[in-house]
Order: structure tokens, then sequence, then C-alpha cells
């Protein structure tokens, strides 16, 4: 009887991530990192878990995230933890923790979990990047947080994307309009499954409640985006799953996804969430994007996997010597600043060629008897149709140069 381990496979609703998509990964992380940068926004680093009174915060009725979805656990000093659902929650706690001076301008780059049913574009276990902005309420920090996701979803090559907005109201006009659709609902008891979302969206809309403040902040929002050529929809019906939002809330949605997963991106104002956390009142915007739905969308769009990230190799070294020359010279080259791979295990040279041709690397480097004997190095274009012709030997020591000459043309 075999007494074989049966090979453990990722949790359910993960995934591991492997090239080429990983070099894809890279590229979309590090085009974020650019984005934020050039928007003022500094990297914030928090940890993976947190008091689990960061994102269940108690107030009133408890939300969908805080009962059903958070992976809560108790370590061995009787704390209880969550491991993160979200970004902002933790930003805001780090903020009302480190008290940076305002306006603060943070981006993230964050894993998070939610137990949700598995689908796909809906993971157990996702990633998202995101930004926060704590201490402002001026409407130009809205356009600004959402142009930057917009420009960045250009940049990373989405065409067929839409930006739907709306404004869930304040501590004034909310409340009102709360006991206003109370009022509707009750009016149309009758409310089976099916039928209470006609009755809802036949009820009254917050948009047309709110009050003057509010709107004239969307007005100026959408006014704003319009003055930069960001062409927003106004989605009366666009609600969010949190429960800290007030004011703008918008929603990046891709029509090159099924419509139940349709958002690669969302956020929103929440002015009181600081208050909530035990901070000083504060306000505060942001919006998270999910990474594994932006390589969907880029997939289903079409976009080349590679062309974020250059992930080419520069030089392939051959080496038929069983000396350590290709040790020093693969050294020497990646110390220039060139991808260079090499073969192990003293392969013959037929196989070593084999595996410089599979690498995609632009040059060879081949050092055979002759070479070491006369320090010299042959070098070899793997993109010429004829290199017996076109390669050409160089003394060892001006080869980085020779190379990086090379790579230019
Ligand atoms: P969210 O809409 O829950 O907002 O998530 C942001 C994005 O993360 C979604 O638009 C989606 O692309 C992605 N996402 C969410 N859940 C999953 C999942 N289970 N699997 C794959 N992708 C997922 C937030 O998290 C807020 N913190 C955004 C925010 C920032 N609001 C203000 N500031």
């Amino acid at each position: 009887m075999s007494d074989a381990v049966t090979p453990f496979q990722a949790p359910i609703g993960t995934h591991d991530v492997l090239a080429p998509s990983s070099a894809e990964w890279e590229g979309v992380i590090s085009t974020f990192a650019q984005f934020a940068y050039r928007y003022g926004f500094e990297l914030v680093i928090t940890p993976m878990f947190e008091d689990v009174g960061v994102f269940n915060r108690g107030i009133g009725e408890e939300s969908e995230m805080a009962t059903k979805e958070m992976y809560v656990f108790t370590d061995r000093g009787n704390r209880t933890y969550a491991l993160r659902p979200e970004g902002t929650a933790s930003v805001v706690r780090a903020f009302i923790q480190h008290g940076p001076t305002t306006p603060w301008k943070a981006w993230y780059f964050a894993t998070a979990f939610r137990y949700e049913r598995p689908q796909k574009g809906r993971y157990r276990q996702h990633n998202q990047f995101g930004v926060e902005v704590l201490g402002t309420d001026d409407p130009a920090v809205d356009v600004e947080v959402i142009a930057l996701a917009f420009r960045f979803y250009e940049a990373i090559g989405l065409t067929r994307f839409r930006l739907l907005i709306n404004s869930m109201g304040d501590a004034v006009c909310r409340p009102a309009y709360v006991e206003l659709l109370r009022a509707h609902l009750a009016a149309n008891v009758d409310c089976k499954d099916a039928n209470c979302v006609a009755v809802t969206s036949e009820g009254p809309m917050l948009i047309d409640w709110l009050c003057p403040e509010c709107r004239e902040h969307l007005d100026r929002v959408i006014a704003g985006l319009s003055s930069i050529g960001v062409t927003s929809v106004l989605d009366p019906r666009l609600v969010r799953g949190f429960d800290y939002y007030n004011r703008t809330t918008f929603e990046f949605v891709s029509d090159a996804l099924d419509s139940a997963q349709n958002a690669i991106g969302g956020g929103g104002r929440y002015d009181g969430l600081t208050e909530q956390l035990g901070g000083k009142p504060m306000s505060g915007i942001g919006f998270g994007s999910g990474i594994e739905r932006l390589l969907i969308v880029r997939e289903a769009e079409g976009a080349e996997p590679r062309n974020l990230v250059n992930r080419a190799l520069d030089v392939f070294v051959i080496d038929t010597t069983n000396e350590d020359v290709a040790t020093a010279l693969v050294d020497e080259l990646r110390v220039a600043g060139l991808a260079t791979a090499r073969a192990y295990d003293q392969r013959s040279m037929k196989s070593q060629m084999k595996l410089a041709d599979k690498s995609g690397a632009r040059l060879a480097l081949l050092v055979g008897p002759q070479e070491l004997a006369a320090v010299e190095v042959t070098i070899r274009d793997l993109r010429s149709d004829d290199f017996e012709q076109t390669q050409r030997r160089v003394a060892r020591s001006e080869i980085a140069l020779v190379v990086a000459e090379l790579l230019k043309s």
C-alpha cells in the first residue's frame, strides 16, 4: 500500500500567480505606484489583521461584512482579530494612531479576505490597491481621487469601463430620507422577495432629498470631472457595500465583465469614520480597485499580458569550459544592470544553445576552451538568421560595454 501524500491545493477561493501572469501583476502594481506618486500619495502599509472592532464598529445595524464575511480568529492571548476585508478601515485606524499632518494622502496595496462564495472575479482572498485622503472635504479632492483611478485604468489599456456616481447624503439629509423610505415600504407591506426589489426601485430616491450642501458638493464633483474630460453617469440607485459612506460614492464598472462582478473599483467619502474609530472628526475619501478583476478585464479586452513591464532576458551565457567563467560573466553583466541567465549542470553545447533559444534572450555569450585561452567571449545575436556571419569575438574586458551597445541597437 502506498503511503504517498496527496498533494496539497491552494485553499478554495484563493489563487497562486505564476509567470507570465505574475509579470502582468508587477506591471499593473508598478504602474499604479507611479500614478499614486504623480498624484502626491505616499505608500502606507498596515497589518493584515486588526482588532475585529476596526471592521465591526458596532454602530446600530451590523453590516454584511461584519456579520458574515470576515475571517475572525482568537489568538493565544485571547484577543479577537479579523483578517482585513478591505483597506480603508485599517488605513483610517493608522491615521488616527499616528496623527500625520493633513491633508494626508496615502496609497496602499493590500491583500483582503472575505468569506464569500467563490466565482469568477470573486474570491476569498483578493488583492486591492487604493488611495485614501484624510482631512479635507474639498470637492477638488473627490475629483482628484476619481481622476487618478480613471487615468490609471486608461494607462493599463482599459477602454470599456464606465464611471457611476451618486451621493449618499450626510447626517443632515440621510435620516430624513431613511424615514421616507421606511414609510414607503410600510405602505407597500406585502413585500415578497421579488416584489421587494420593485417596491424599492419605485421608492423615493436619496438624490431627490439631498440637502443643498450635499447637492452642491455633488454638482461640483461632477462638473470638476467633466472639466478634465472624465465622463461620469449619475446613478441614483448606486449603493455601496460599506456602512461608512456619505456624500460622494462611485464605482467603475467594466462592460467586459459579467454584470454580477463588473466592478473594477469603487469608493467614496466616509466623513464619519474617524469618529467611529475613536478619532477626531475628519473628512475622508478614497477608492479601492481589485487587481484580479483588472487582469480579467485586460484579458477580455485583449491587452497584451507583458506590455506593462519588460521582463525579457538580455543575455544568455553559454559556458563549455567547466571553469567558473559563466559565474563571473553573469555576475558582471547583472551588476551592469542586464537581465542575464545561464545553464547549470554542465550541459552540452547543443543543449545550452537550445536553452538560450528558448529563453527569449536577445544575445548569447559563448565561452569555450578557445575563448578561455584567448581571454575572449563570442557574442551571438539570437535574432540574427545568419549568426555564423554576424557573431564576433570580443576581449573579455570589454564585454559589458559591447553588450550594452548591441542591446541599444
Ligand atoms: P469594495 O468595492 O468592496 O470597496 O472593493 C474594491 C474593489 O475590490 C472592487 O471594486 C473589486 O474590484 C475588488 N473586490 C472586492 N471584493 C472582491 C472579491 N471578493 N474578489 C475579487 N475582487 C474583489 C472597498 O473595499 C473600499 N475599501 C473602497 C474604498 C476605499 N472606499 C473608500 N476608500
